[in-house]
């Protein structure tokens, strides 16, 4: 059933969400483009980073400087770049009535750090009430593979590069965060969409087009026009 429109001048916030290699940013710039094709004033940006404050914090945290300081502490470091993020980009965006897709929000802070970095779950939610308050995307798109597909993509990625502070962890990490992200997405079925991602990108942009024209039918975005 399509989800009433609820904000004010027409924007959404849809996030996307999965272990590595799951191929996140090539849906959202195949999503990007058909949107923007429709009309629709879209903003792509991602996490950590998408400001320039959290793109330092990115870099930061990715470089595995925080692993030292373990996972609670890596856990503020997301959050300090997350508060950045949604007070300079997501919020102003989306009261300029934007479409915004984000490359990872908070469900990563519950995969990684908490389901698979063991950090509590009240910590992360008194981390969440003050870095993102009432702000919960309209839909979350839960990419999902085998873990052995996704590193395996990984590693293609990045060539000769050194795999970064999460890459790098053991297989059993990655099957962590895969159950983890199963696990979200049935615990809130209204707000997460599971979608195989095994397939071919093309194929994958099909599942994602058919999920946004099931959940976010609006009247100004007739779903037809946007599943074309
Ligand atoms: P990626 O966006 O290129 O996948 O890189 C971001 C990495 O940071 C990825 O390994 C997931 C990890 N991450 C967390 O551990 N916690 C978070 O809250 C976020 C946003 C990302």
């Amino acid at each position: 059933m399509a989800a009433p429109l609820s904000r004010p001048g027409g924007g959404r916030f849809v996030t996307f969400e999965g272990g590595e290699g799951a191929g996140k940013s090539t849906q959202i710039k195949l999503l990007a483009e058909r949107l923007e094709a429709f009309g629709l004033r879209t903003v792509v940006t991602r996490e950590p980073g998408g400001s320039p404050g959290a793109e330092i914090m990115r870099h930061l945290v990715l470089s595995g400087m925080g692993k030292l300081l373990g996972s609670a502490t890596e856990s503020l470091l997301f959050a300090a770049a997350r508060a950045d993020h949604v007070k300079l980009v997501i919020r102003p965006a989306l009261e300029q009535g934007m479409w915004v897709l984000c490359d990872r929000f908070a469900d990563s802070t519950r995969a990684y750090q908490g389901y698979a970095g063991q950090v509590e779950t009240q910590f992360l939610d008194a981390l969440e009430r003050v870095t993102i308050g009432d702000l919960k995307p309209d839909l979350t798109i839960v990419l999902d593979l085998p873990v052995e597909t996704g590193m395996r993509r990984a590693a293609e990625r990045r060539g000769k590069g050194a795999p970064d502070r999460f890459e790098g962890e053991a297989v059993e990490f990655h099957q962590k965060l895969r159950d983890a992200y199963r696990q979200i997405a049935e615990r809130e079925p209204e707000r997460c969409a599971l979608i195989d991602a095994e397939s071919e990108p093309s194929v994958v942009a099909g599942r994602v087009l058919k999920v946004l024209h099931d959940r976010l039918l609006s009247p100004s975005a007739p779903a037809e026009a946007i599943r074309a």
